[in-house]
């Protein structure tokens, strides 16, 4: 057992390509068990929902093992299960909430159905200590782009914006394969810009000009930017020139990151917020936690982005979020919480 104190809480993630199984005591994380069937979507270039759900029931026990081995914590010392009710993709949910339930059951322990979205941010506590709340959080990854402003990560959460298309990794994946980089594109991606010029080719900010931008003060787009950078490069192949992929990488790059960044910070300074967190596999991206340091510095915020184990998806934000809940006295969940694929981000509790 640790020396540190708070309830022993079992996380179960599975609502998208990772199974993941984290242990924490209170605020301290134990394990963060991962096992990806990311290698299986690779030839589809993304993520199919029944191979999903298929590894997820392959995967799920032997992890849940792995995790308590890892841990040494035997299943009946723990105190509470967590498991992701949604958003996500529903034969993936149901795999990881079975499982939860079952554990629930057997151990005769409380349940906590939770939402997705408020893992990601309730993770950054196994890192940095108890959430500066109220606090802007900046989700990034395959599957979402969402400015939340967190009141109470256990039950007050608002929307303030997201995306109105792509998820900005989604961006970077179709703008990969365009370049001729492997799946999932994020990080090399990233590489791939390193030694390019982010100012070489003026790609478009979406949703941040007149108009835009007061009807869709925090919201994103990405798919306009995809589509000029996909038209740019194929200019280059019908004119028979080389395409320079560091500077198209770079550039791109820049693009995501300058409307992320600016939208969040500008959340902070009209919502009197003094704290921005990033989450979500994005998160890792070199050019964005730079800008983002950088704009936050500007303005006065303190920045706080979990390492990128934590960032994309895994068991421990369930846990953490779980734990999050016991510690706050929230109600445990019903045996027959059912699993939403569409679960708003202000319904963090099923
Ligand atoms: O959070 P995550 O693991 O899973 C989802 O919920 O989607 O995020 C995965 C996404 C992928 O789109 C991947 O390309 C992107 O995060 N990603 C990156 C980087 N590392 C991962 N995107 C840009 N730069 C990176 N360094
Ligand atoms: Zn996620």
């Amino acid at each position: 057992m640790s020396e540190h104190h708070g309830p022993l809480v079992l996380g179960i993630e599975s609502s998208c390509d990772e199974t993941g199984v984290g242990i924490v005591r209170g605020r301290t994380l134990l394990t963060n068990a991962v096992a990806s069937s990311v290698e299986e979507h690779a030839r589809f270039g993304g993520v199919v929902p029944e191979v999903a759900s298929r590894a997820h029931l392959e995967a799920m026990v032997p992890t849940i093992q792995r995790a308590c081995r890892e841990a040494g914590v035997d299943l009946d010392e723990v105190d509470a299960i967590a498991c992701t009710a949604g958003p996500g993709l529903a034969s993936a949910l149901v795999v990881g909430v079975a499982a939860a339930k079952a554990l629930a059951l057997a151990l005769n322990r409380p349940i906590y159905g939770v939402n997705h979205l408020a893992g990601h941010v309730a993770v950054d506590v196994l890192e940095h200590g108890p959430l500066p709340e109220p606090l802007v959080a900046l989700l990034v990854s395959g599957g979402h782009s969402n400015l939340l402003l967190v009141e109470d990560i256990t039950r007050d959460v608002t929307s303030l914006g997201a995306t109105l298309d792509d998820a900005a990794g989604e961006a970077f994946d179709k703008v990969a394969r365009v370049l001729g980089l492997p799946y999932p594109g994020g990080p090399h991606l990233d590489r791939a810009a390193e030694g390019g010029d982010g100012a070489a080719i003026a790609f478009p900010r979406g949703l941040t000009s007149g108009r835009d931008l007061e009807r869709y003060r925090f919201d994103y787009s990405f798919s306009g930017l995809k589509t000029a950078v996909a038209r740019w490069v194929q200019a280059r192949h019908d004119a028979g020139e080389q395409v320079p992929v560091a500077d198209v990488a770079a550039s791109f790059q820049e693009a995501v990151a300058d409307v992320l960044t600016r939208k969040a910070v500008a959340a902070c300074t009209e919502h009197g917020v003094q704290d921005l967190l990033i989450g979500g596999g994005v998160a890792a991206n070199s050019r964005l936690r730079a800008l983002a340091e950088e704009r936050c510095a500007q303005a006065g915020i303190r920045l706080r982005v979990p390492r990128p184990g934590l960032c994309t998806d895994n068991g421990a934000m369930i846990a953490a979020l779980g734990a999050e809940m016991v510690l706050r006295g929230r109600e445990e969940s019903r045996l027959d919480l059912p699993v939403d694929s569409s679960q708003p981000v202000e319904l963090i509790q099923v």
